[in-house]
């Protein structure tokens, strides 16, 4: 048996050694939908057909639930940081903290950003201090075992509006103010989406009667939003001087968002453009010792020689 199964490698140049090969019968797997008996057939047969009307029935219901018909999909607007190269516009970013802290931060909480973070990206160190000192912070206890105030510390987190959700849903008419912090990478159509909820405010139409206290907003799922526009031409004045019109205002505030949602998306871009490059020119090399390496393997032939 053993000189029956002789394998001869032969290289390239070997090849008249090669005699026409005899198969050896094996014993065949029967694997073929023909082969099999009558009843494996049809339940087979069954489980298909029970399969492919689950998967129409599940897309069925899936399009029935999407959104309704009045409800308008956001655009995708050319923001200046969507390129693959592209970094966040940081002078956009300090503008759109401003109108954060100005207008959204008297409902929204921003609770995992610390003012720490903002050094280096849209504020200097010595100007992020002082914008932290401009808080109270309560602290302690102290030596007595009582709180105190004292004012901001770079590590200090962004101050919250309310003290916890039901303050926050008494004072806004029952509906929640949502944390900002992660919000463009919360919802689906990310900055595109708050940028058109912020300014896509309008009558409802005509037969949709709304409900007090909660405001026409086409974007919004449901459409009626229970925060009222937030922002219209000339909602603050940028210290910039930047003419703060509405458009203006919510595409500034949507580049924070960004920035607050992911910080690392500079770097990130940045490493990319790297390893790209990196990759161009490592890829080549690897791939050439690839080749290299395996040749010998590849370019031999293996051949079975039957016993004489
Ligand atoms: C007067 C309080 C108030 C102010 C000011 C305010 N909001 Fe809101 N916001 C709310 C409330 C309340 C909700 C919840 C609405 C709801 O669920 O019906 C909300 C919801 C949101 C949502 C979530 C919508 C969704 O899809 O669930 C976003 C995004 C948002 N606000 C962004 C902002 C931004 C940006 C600003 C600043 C320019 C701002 N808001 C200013 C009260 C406010």
């Amino acid at each position: 048996m053993a000189a029956a199964l002789r394998a001869v490698v032969l290289s390239g140049s070997g090849r008249s050694l090669l005699t026409p090969p005899k198969t050896i019968p094996t014993a065949r797997a029967s694997m073929s939908f023909a082969s099999l008996s009558r009843g494996r057939k049809v339940a087979l047969s069954t489980l298909g057909v029970l399969a492919a009307g689950g998967a129409s029935l599940a897309l069925a219901l899936h399009h029935s639930v999407k959104a309704s018909e009045l409800e308008l999909h956001p655009p995708s607007y050319p923001w200046s940081h969507g390129g693959m190269l592209s970094s966040l516009d940081h002078a956009s970013v300090r503008r759109g903290y401003q109108v954060y802290k100005q207008v959204c931060a008297a409902c929204h909480s921003m609770e995992y950003l610390a003012f720490r973070n903002l050094v280096g990206v849209s504020h200097t160190e010595a100007e992020v201090k002082a914008l932290a000192e401009e808080v109270e912070v309560v602290d302690g206890p102290d030596d007595n075992g009582e709180m105190f105030t004292r004012p901001g510390k770079l590590s200090d987190y962004f101050p919250k509006p309310y003290p916890n959700p039901e303050a926050a849903r008494v004072a806004n008419n029952g509906a929640l103010p949502p944390d900002l912090s992660y919000i463009v990478n919360a919802r689906h159509g990310g900055e595109d989406y708050v940028f058109s909820l912020l300014t896509g405010y309008c009558d409802p139409p005509a037969g949709v009667s709304l409900l007090e206290d909660v405001y026409y907003n086409p974007y919004f799922p449901g459409q009626a939003i229970g925060m009222a526009p937030p922002i219209y031409n000339e909602v603050l004045e940028y210290d910039d001087g930047t003419p703060a019109t509405m458009s203006q205002v919510a595409k500034d505030v949507c580049t924070f968002l960004r920035w607050a949602a992911e910080p690392e998306h500079d770097q990130r871009k940045r490493m990319g453009l790297k390893l790209i490059m990196g990759s161009a020119i490592l890829v080549p090399l690897v791939y050439y010792l690839k080749r290299h390496r395996w040749s010998v393997l590849k370019s031999r032939k293996i051949a079975y020689r039957p016993p004489k």
